[in-house]
């Protein structure tokens, strides 16, 4: 007899390399150094009928097609007066855009729609559109936290829903940013848009979702101190914010720092339920995320964290994006500055690699810009993780 004939080596291999490209890519310090590739214009304020574009969202839907939003204030720059819910939309990774249609139209109303959330189910292919009306109750009694459906990747979009005859008239103001699907347990699977109060009372708290979208309830809250009451310079305020998943399921909420509270940054809460409690034991501030008081992006992807804001501690300038290889614990430096001059509220995205797991993911970066102010337009930045990967 002879020898057993050698098992050919072709399959493994080929079963090695079909791990290996199925293995999601991780960033190391090695890898990755953003840079951007591309950058647009997407809205110019005192253009056409809309006064000013403000609070930009953009989200990555399920079937790979961005998003972008904004507030079009028809007649002032002011938060409060009446707007549309401006939309444009991209299904060739950003590089061409739709023309802008308008989703909502609030009519003349004194205190108009306040934008807002927007949070993808991934699991069902759908995304939400999150605002709220009489966020200042001015010259209006009761505030409501509306919310739009699309089934069909944002083409078109149903009537806006009254959360509040579920959630209560306490007013809420989503985001500014994206709510969060839970990746990972606790609760895979639910839908976390986190949001503020009224100045006066404020605080943080999260809407929540079980069952797709269909029905929501508030989880845990984090309450400005003194409660309930107008606060003075240095009071704890924590207001305008942003949630993201880490590796092990826990949330982190990034937190605008209203009246300076401990320091001009960010406040970080944190919550080991899915958003069920924000206990004030686990807050932090983060020293480096240096902030004026402004409504930032972070995102949780591929093992790294990304936060963007106007990185100075009085004014909105300096648009900056940030990275951490450890779970938001640190970030690595130096940062890459995206706009030196006037720019503000500002929102993340992740699109995966086109299909290709193993490749990195591409960012967006959507943020309030201008020369003189920062409220002139809206720019979008794309920008690859990897350098030029
Ligand atoms: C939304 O529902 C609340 C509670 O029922 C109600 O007070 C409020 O007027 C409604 N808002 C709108 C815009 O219909
Ligand atoms: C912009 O941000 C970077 C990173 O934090 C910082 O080093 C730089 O001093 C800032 N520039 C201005 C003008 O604030
Ligand atoms: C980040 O969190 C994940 C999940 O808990 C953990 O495995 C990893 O070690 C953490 N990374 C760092 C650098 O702390």
């Amino acid at each position: 007899m002879g020898r057993p004939r050698a098992r050919p080596l072709g399959p493994l291999l080929l079963l090695v390399g079909l791990g290996l490209a199925a293995r999601e890519w991780r960033g190391s310090p090695e890898q990755v150094r953003p840079l951007v590739t591309l950058e647009q214009l997407l809205w110019v304020s005192e253009a056409g009928s809309v006064h000013t574009y403000r609070v930009p969202l953009v989200a990555a839907t399920a079937r790979g097609s961005l998003l972008a939003f904004a507030e079009a204030r028809k007649l002032s720059a002011g938060d409060v007066g009446a707007k549309f819910i401006a939309l444009r939309r991209s299904t060739d990774r950003g590089a061409t855009w739709s023309p802008t249609t308008f989703l909502v139209n609030d009519g003349s109303r004194a205190d108009g729609l306040n934008l807002g959330a927007v949070v993808v189910d991934q699991e069902r292919d759908s995304i939400f559109l999150l605002y709220v009306l009489c966020a200042h109750h001015a010259r209006c009694p009761v505030s409501s936290t509306m919310i739009l459906r699309s089934r069909d990747d944002g083409v078109s979009w149903s009537l806006p829903r009254n959360l509040s005859e579920e959630i209560g008239t306490a007013m809420f103001a989503p985001g500014p940013g994206h709510g969060i699907q839970k990746r990972y347990e606790p609760h895979k699977g639910r839908l976390i848009v986190c949001g503020h109060g009224t100045l006066e009372r404020d605080g943080i708290s999260c809407l929540l979702s079980d069952d797709h979208g269909e029905t929501w309830r508030f989880g845990g809250s984090l309450w400005g101190i003194p409660f309930g009451r107008p606060k003075l310079q240095n009071d704890f305020n924590p207001d305008e914010c942003q949630p993201y998943e880490l590796p092990d399921g826990s949330l982190v909420i990034n937190a605008r720092n209203q009246n300076f509270y401990h320091c001009a940054c960010r406040i970080v809460a944190r919550s080991w339920d899915a958003g069920e409690t924000l206990p004030a034991e686990a807050v932090t501030f983060d020293p480096t995320l240096v902030d004026p008081a402004v409504a930032a992006g972070a995102l949780a992807t591929s093992g790294l964290v990304f936060f963007s804001n106007p990185a100075h501690e009085s004014q909105r300038v300096n648009l900056t994006l940030r990275w951490s290889f450890t779970n938001g614990s640190s970030w690595w430096g130096p940062p890459l500055q995206v706009w030196p001059g006037p720019s503000g509220y500002s929102c993340l995205a992740a699109l995966e690699g086109g299909g290709d797991p193993s490749r990195p993911p591409r960012l967006y970066l959507i943020y309030e810009q201008g020369r003189s102010q920062p409220i002139e337009s809206i720019s979008l930045a794309e920008i690859s993780i990897a350098g030029d990967l």
